[in-house]
């Protein structure tokens, strides 16, 4: 009896330990989901702002989206690969550290491109290469056609 009293609270301790576990990659899938949707957000606002000349105005977001990024590098533990509508292929597990690198870069070329608009001539191009094409560049390999 009292074995079977210890099986049960065992039982009871996986149970509750597996909707944990649950939870906190629907959270991690979810939170990752969100913090990309938002730099898209402010992705576009430094455009706007750009275009109308508020320099100034568009750094602390360039900053925020940089440290978006370096927040994301966690956001991808072994055990987040499928579920929750994740768009993330499982390229970014095989090649992890490259997918890390260019995470890296993205969020290193932001505040690049935050000290870069004082001086260049044509802001759209700088915007271009340093925020916009490292979009697309972890896309194509790690992201899912959607
Ligand atoms: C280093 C890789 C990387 C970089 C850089 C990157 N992304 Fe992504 N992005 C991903 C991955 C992987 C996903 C899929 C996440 C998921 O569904 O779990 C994603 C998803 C998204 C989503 C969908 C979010 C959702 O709600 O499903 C948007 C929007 C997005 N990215 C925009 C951008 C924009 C805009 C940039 C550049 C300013 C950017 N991303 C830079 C890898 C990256």
């Amino acid at each position: 009896m009292k074995k079977f009293k210890l099986l049960i609270i065992v039982f009871i301790f996986a149970l509750a330990s597996t909707f944990v576990y649950a939870q906190s990659v629907e959270e991690i899938i979810k939170g990752r989901k969100a913090m990309f949707s938002e730099n898209y957000q402010n992705g576009k606002k430094i455009s706007i702002l750009l275009k109308s000349g508020k320099k100034e105005d568009a750094k602390p977001i360039m900053k925020k989206m940089s440290e978006n990024y370096k927040k994301l590098l966690d956001y991808f533990p072994d055990n987040t690969k499928e579920g929750f509508k994740t768009e993330a292929l499982p390229s970014i597990w095989e090649n992890k550290d490259e997918f890390n690198a260019l995470m890296q870069k993205a969020s290193n070329d932001m505040l690049k491109l935050a000290k870069a608009i004082d001086t260049a001539d044509d802001l759209r191009a700088i915007q271009k290469e340093l925020m916009w094409s490292n979009c697309s560049a972890c896309h194509n390999r790690f992201r899912a056609p959607h």
